[in-house]
C-alpha cells in the first residue's frame, strides 16, 4: 500500500466537492479527491442538470405546440419522444462530467474512486474495485451531500411509488401522478409531469408549499398552476398508499377527514438528509447540528484539520451554496481565513413559471421587526415579456424603508432564474432602491422589470400595470 502525502483530501466529488478540489489546488496545494460515484454528485448526475434538461424539453414541446399562435404551422399535433429526451438527458450529463474531469485534471487534482473514510487522524482510506488505498492528508474535507428521505408511511415500498431519482428515467408519462411533499423537487416535478401531459395531485402536510417563497407570489401562483393541470391539496398529511386494482390510492387527511387521491404513479419527495457521517468517519469529538456536521463560518468542524462544505452542513441545501462552502473550505485548509456568507444565496425554482428570490422577503423582514417598502412591477407591462409571449410575471422589491437599502427580491415569470442574479448583486453590495433605478437597463428586456420595481418605490414608474 503506497501512501501519499496531500495538504488536502476531499470526500465527494460533487458541488461542493469538486470545486473546493480544484481551488485548493490552484492556491498551490497538492489535493486529492475520492469519490465513489459519478463526479458531478446529486446536482450533476441526479438533479440540477438531468431535471432542467427534461424541464426545458417539456418547454420546447409546450412552445411547438402553441406554434400556431405565431404563425408557425407544424403539421398535426407534436408529441414528445421520452427516450429521446432522456437520451439528450443522459448526454448532456456526461458532457458535463466529462468538463468536471478534465477541470480537475487540469488544475492537477489526483482522483480516486472508491469509498473514501477516515479511519484515523490525517488519514483517508480509499476502497474501491482494486483493494484499498490509505492516503494521508494535512486536511480532510467532507462533503458527503445528501439522500432523499422516506418516512414510515405504509405502502411506500409498492411498484409504481418512486423517488425523484427514478421519475429521472422514467419509461412513460404517467396520465395521473400523485406528488407527495410541495417542497421544491415536489413542485419541479409536477410542474414537468404536467408540461408532459400528467394531470397531477400535489398533497403537502403543511399549511403552505414552498414555505421560502413570499407568500403573495404563492397565491398567485396556485391558480396558474391549477390550470396548468397541478392541484395542490394543503393541509394534507399522507397517512398510507394501497393498490387500487391497477392503479395506487394515496391516503391523506383532509379538512373534511380522511380523504384518497388515486393516480397511476405516486412521487415521493418529502426531503432530503444529509449522507451519515457514521461509518464514514471514525474520529472522535465531530460535533453535530441535528442531522447535519456542525461547522465555524470558516467550514471548520470541531476537529482540527478537517472541514466540511455542501448538504451535510447547514444551512440551504443549493448546488450554489455547496460550491462556495467548498470555495471556503478550500482556502481556510490552504491557510486563509474566508467566511461565508448567507445573507444574499438566490434561489430558483424551475417551476412553470420559475420562482426565484434573494434576500428577505417582506415576511421575514417584518420578522425581524425591520421597517420594509415594497416595489412592485409586473410582466404585463413590460414589452420584451409581451414579445416573447411570456405576460404573466410579478417582480417585488423588498427595501429598508429607513434607508432604501435593497433587502431583497422575489419574483416569478419567464426567465426569473436569470433576473434574480441583478438582484442578488444589489443585496450582497448592500445597493439601494435609487442605485438600481438610476442604472440604465436594455430595452426591451424582462431586466426592466427589476427597474421598474425600484421606480415604484421612490414613486416614478414609468409603466404601470
Ligand atoms: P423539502 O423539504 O423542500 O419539501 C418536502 C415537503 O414534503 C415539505 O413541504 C413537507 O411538509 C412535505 N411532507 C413531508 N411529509 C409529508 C407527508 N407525509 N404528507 C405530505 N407532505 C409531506 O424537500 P424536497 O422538495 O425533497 O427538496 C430537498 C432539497 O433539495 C431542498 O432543500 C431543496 O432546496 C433542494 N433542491 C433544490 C432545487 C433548486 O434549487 N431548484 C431543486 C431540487 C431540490
Amino acid at each position: 500500500m503506497a501512501q501519499t502525502r496531500f495538504d488536502l483530501a476531499v470526500i465527494g466529488g460533487g458541488p461542493a466537492g469538486y470545486v473546493a478540489a480544484a481551488r485548493a489546488a490552484r492556491l498551490g496545494g497538492k489535493v486529492a479527491l475520492v469519490e465513489r460515484d459519478g463526479l458531478g454528485g446529486t446536482c450533476l448526475n441526479r438533479g440540477c442538470i438531468p431535471t432542467k434538461t427534461l424541464i426545458h424539453g417539456a418547454s420546447v414541446l409546450a412552445a411547438v405546440s402553441g406554434a400556431a399562435a405565431w404563425g408557425v404551422s407544424c403539421g398535426g399535433r407534436p408529441v414528445m419522444d421520452l427516450a429521446a429526451l432522456l437520451a439528450r438527458k443522459d448526454q448532456v450529463v456526461a458532457g458535463l462530467a466529462q468538463g468536471v474531469s478534465r477541470l480537475l485534471a487540469a488544475a492537477g487534482v489526483t482522483v480516486f474512486s472508491g469509498l473514501g473514510q477516515v479511519p484515523a487522524p490525517e488519514t483517508v482510506t480509499v476502497s474501491g474495485p482494486g483493494g484499498q488505498e490509505r492516503l494521508s492528508a494535512r486536511n480532510i474535507l467532507l462533503c458527503l451531500g445528501a439522500r432523499p428521505t422516506l418516512p414510515p408511511i405504509p405502502g411506500l415500498d409498492l411498484p409504481g411509488v418512486v423517488t425523484s431519482d427514478a421519475l429521472l428515467d422514467a419509461s412513460d408519462v404517467p396520465d395521473t401522478l400523485a406528488v407527495i411533499g410541495g417542497g421544491v423537487i415536489g413542485m419541479e416535478f409536477a410542474c414537468l409531469f404536467a408540461s408532459l401531459g400528467s394531470a397531477v395531485t400535489v398533497i403537502e402536510a403543511a399549511e403552505r408549499i414552498l414555505p421560502m417563497v413570499d407568500e403573495e407570489l404563492q397565491k398567485r401562483l396556485i391558480p396558474l398552476w391549477k390550470r396548468q393541470g397541478v392541484t395542490v391539496v394543503r393541509g394534507a398529511a399522507v397517512s398510507g398508499i394501497v393498490p387500487r386494482g391497477d392503479m395506487l390510492a394515496v391516503r391523506h387527511a383532509g379538512r373534511g377527514g380522511e380523504t384518497e387521491t388515486v393516480c397511476r404513479k405516486v412521487l415521493a419527495a418529502v426531503g432530503r438528509r444529509p449522507a451519515p457521517v457514521d461509518g464514514i468517519v471514525a474520529l472522535p469529538g465531530l460535533v453535530r447540528e441535528g442531522p447535519f456536521v456542525a461547522v465555524d463560518a470558516g467550514m471548520r468542524t470541531s476537529i482540527p484539520g478537517v472541514f466540511a462544505a455542501g448538504d451535510l452542513t447547514p444551512g440551504p441545501m443549493l448546488a450554489h451554496v455547496a460550491s462556495a462552502e467548498g470555495m471556503v473550505a478550500a482556502a481556510n485548509a490552504m491557510g486563509g481565513n474566508e467566511e461565508m456568507d448567507y445573507e444574499a444565496i438566490p434561489a430558483c425554482i424551475y417551476t412553470v413559471p420559475e420562482i426565484a428570490g434573494v434576500g428577505l422577503t417582506e415576511e421575514q423582514a417584518a420578522g425581524r421587526g425591520l421597517a420594509v417598502a415594497v416595489g412592485r412591477a409586473t410582466y404585463g407591462a413590460n414589452g420584451r415579456a409581451q414579445t416573447l409571449g411570456e405576460p404573466v410575471g410579478l417582480v417585488k422589491l423588498v427595501a429598508d424603508a429607513a434607508d432604501g437599502r435593497i433587502l431583497g427580491a422575489h419574483l416569478f415569470g419567464a426567465q426569473a432564474s436569470e433576473l434574480v442574479a441583478e438582484a442578488a448583486l444589489a443585496v450582497r453590495n448592500r445597493l439601494t432602491v435609487r442605485q438600481l433605478a438610476a442604472t440604465v437597463h436594455s430595452h426591451p428586456s424582462l431586466s426592466e422589470t427589476l427597474a421598474e420595481a425600484a421606480r415604484s418605490l421612490l414613486g416614478e414608474q414609468s409603466h404601470a400595470a
